[in-house]
């Protein structure tokens, strides 16, 4: 029910004026900020968060030195990848995979463009606010990172080309300015989010839940598709929809991330 609403909602929240944004969707959290690990980098040459107790992708991360011990899951659910997959099964579960990795990489370099941009300019709170997006970013590909090798998959071919349109499209709508960048934000957001939640439906769907990995990566879709709902949120918190051509700025935008997907999901 939560999943179904979710696509509603974000189609909703495109076409929402502002004033009736706060009536859709959750509130963000803008906790404290990540902190990372001493060491290590990801694909997208970014740090490694470290683990944040009680969430999914706390499997994939490293735990921070001070924190109890975490709840021990079966070594098979974060190291062996199901052998008993039908084709259809195994090609859905590459695609996924694939193409997050890719998609978190595009969205890693996003938020960098953008910061290069606003760090450079006098609004510093403005650059926290990519910081702290990009920063849920750096744990989304870290843990796709593993994911991609757990299970054996092969990254796109696309990886160069993804790293430039993503640094592009970042730092091309920041230099139009703070309202063409949060309606970037917003588009790739939602068209990002309802990707996961039709990925996580797409397992329940078709995938038996014998192996421990496949519930613990429908666990990480959903975590991540919340947090994609979170920078959506903040996006049009922002002003996205106050952009000039709003409209056309986000269907151009959403058409070029819906054609990065299904590139990525083979290619
Ligand atoms: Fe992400
Ligand atoms: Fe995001």
């Amino acid at each position: 029910m939560a999943m179904r609403s979710f696509a509603s909602t974000s189609t909703l929240l495109l076409r929402a004026r502002p004033c009736t944004f706060t009536l859709l969707c959750r509130h963000h959290s803008s906790g404290p900020p990540p902190i990372f690990a001493p060491s290590g980098s990801t694909s997208a040459h970014t740090e490694i968060p470290y683990a944040e107790p009680n969430l999914a992708s706390s499997a994939y991360l490293p735990p921070q030195p001070s924190a109890p011990p975490p709840e021990q899951l079966s070594p098979e659910a974060t190291q062996s990848t199901p052998l008993d997959l039908t084709p259809e099964q195994r090609r859905l579960l590459e695609e996924i995979i694939r193409v997050d990795q890719a998609g978190e990489l595009g969205a890693n370099l996003i938020y960098q463009g953008q910061h290069a941009v606003f760090a450079r300019g006098k609004d510093k709170k403005l650059a926290d606010i990519v910081q702290h997006m990009w920063d849920g970013e750096k744990k989304h590909i870290a843990v796709f990172d593993k994911l991609i090798t757990q299970h054996d998959v092969r990254p796109t071919a696309l990886y160069p080309l993804w790293k430039v349109a993503g640094f592009a499209l970042g730092a091309g709508t920041a230099l139009l300015g703070k309202r063409a960048a949060m309606a970037c934000t917003e588009a790739v957001e939602t068209v990002i989010g309802e990707h996961y939640n039709s990925q996580v439906e797409a397992l329940l769907r078709t995938f038996p839940t014998n192996h421990p990995s496949i519930p613990l990566l429908r666990q990480i879709l959903q975590e991540f598709r919340d947090d994609e709902l979170e920078h959506l949120d903040t996006a049009v918190e922002n002003e996205s929809q106050m952009t000039p051509h709003h409209a056309l700025l986000s269907a151009l935008i959403a058409a070029g991330c819906r054609g990065a997907i299904g590139v990525s999901e083979r290619v």
